[in-house]
């Protein structure tokens, strides 16, 4: 996509990042969960925000059936459109990692290349590449939102493991285990992923 901003100056802000780290007294960093739909993605964003909220820190979720109905309306699941959609959400998160917080990101992004582009975006280290790793056919066995048996019946194109590619993370900042492990389980190893690397001390 072509850079349209000309003549447009950046301005910089008084109150930087640091110092709103330092009046939440946590660091911000970009949760990136990525897997199939109904590897637990969404489920497990929110199970890590309930966690780190009840400690008091700042804290927001960009879910993909959320943003999909607002900013990415405008984008389906063709290659291109996922490549916008996850390009879109990496520079929002971007923003919230400016603005202090942790933020959760809970979409497919199925493209390796696209979940390259959104870690380049931020400062090396603030991204943390969560693959939720439950297989296809757990996946599709619970099939919660009944999309599973449209793909496979040909109603819903290009659905992803089914008519659309997943590439898996090759070196993930935490693989976790969304297919048999307990819900809670899963939540406290992204706490202690985050404790160890010192985004919060709470
Ligand atoms: S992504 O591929 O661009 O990252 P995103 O996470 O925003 O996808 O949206 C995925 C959600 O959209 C799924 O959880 C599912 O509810 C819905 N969906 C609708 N059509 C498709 C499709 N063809 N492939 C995958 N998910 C789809």
């Amino acid at each position: 996509m072509g850079e349209k901003s000309t003549n447009v100056v950046w301005h910089h802000a008084t109150i930087t990042r640091e110092l709103r780290e330092q009046q939440n007294g946590h660091k911000s960093a970009v949760l990136w969960f990525t897997g199939l739909s109904g590897s637990g993605k969404s489920t497990l964003a929110h199970a890590v925000e309930d966690k780190l909220h009840a400690m008091g820190a700042r804290t927001f979720v960009l879910d993909g059936d959320n943003v999909r109905h607002g900013l990415c309306s405008d984008l389906g699941f063709s290659d291109d459109d996922r490549t916008e959609n996850i390009r879109r959400i990496g520079e929002l998160a971007k923003l919230f990692l400016e603005a202090g917080i942790v933020v959760l990101t809970a979409f497919i992004s199925p493209f390796r290349q696209d979940r390259e582009l959104a870690r380049s975006v931020v400062p090396h280290g603030d991204f943390y590449e969560i693959f939720c790793d439950s297989p296809l056919e757990v996946c599709e066995s619970r099939d919660v939102k009944g999309l599973y048996a449209k793909a496979r019946a040909g109603v819903i194109p290009q659905f992803t493991g089914i008519s659309s590619p997943y590439e898996e993370p090759t070196a993930p900042e935490a693989h976790v285990d969304t297919g048999t492990q307990e819900l809670e389980a899963c939540a406290d190893q992204i706490i202690k992923l985050l404790r160890n690397r010192g985004v919060i001390n709470l």
